[in-house]
């Protein structure tokens, strides 16, 4: 057995960006949570896809709406990081925001949002792999992202002199 808080600090080497996984359900609640995971998958078909824990709450309410949109956080966002990464039962309470063309909540200010129907979820150890197809994009041309690395959140403009 690998010694967690090891496998945590070693792993937490390797920097990623940050998403908010949005989705509305049947009843019209919005749903989101914070993904390190997000990865691009495929080119033909376009794949997606990222790894959200099998105990999530958030996860479970956005199973079942079969779409979900990948909001790329700027660094400008850390609030809206914050908000999504906590437990609560309105992430969306007084947030403002958009739609994506399948009707998913678009996070303002997103520097990239990827509209996704979900097309595989396969059981890996205590996560779950989500595959998304990816049904339509968009990219703003500016803002720098949000990154995370060693447990804490970075900006582009540190790493430029
Ligand atoms: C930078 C960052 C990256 C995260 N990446 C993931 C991830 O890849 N998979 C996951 O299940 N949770 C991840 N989380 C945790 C969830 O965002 C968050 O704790 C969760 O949505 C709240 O719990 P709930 O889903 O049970 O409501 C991450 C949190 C942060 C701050």
């Amino acid at each position: 057995m690998i010694d967690p808080a090891l496998f945590r600090s070693v792993l937490g080497a390797y920097p990623t960006g940050v998403v908010v996984i949005t989705a509305v359900d049947g009843e019209g609640a919005r749903h989101g949570m914070v993904i390190g995971s997000f990865t691009s998958i495929s080119l033909d078909p376009a794949l997606v896809g990222f790894f959200p824990d099998r105990k999530s709450r958030s996860w479970a309410q956005i199973a079942p709406v079969g779409r979900f949109c990948v909001n790329v956080l700027g660094s400008d966002q850390l609030a809206l990081c914050r908000r999504f990464a906590a437990r609560a039962d309105d992430k969306f309470a007084d947030l403002a925001h958009g739609h994506t063309p399948a009707g998913q909540p678009l996070l303002e200010n997103a520097i990239a949002w990827i509209d996704c129907r979900t097309e595989r979820v396969t059981e890996v150890g205590d996560h779950l792999l989500v595959v998304g197809a990816v049904e339509a994009l968009g990219r703003r041309d500016e803002g720098t992202p949000l990154l995370f690395f060693r447990g804490q959140y970075h900006d582009l403009a540190e790493l430029q002199d």
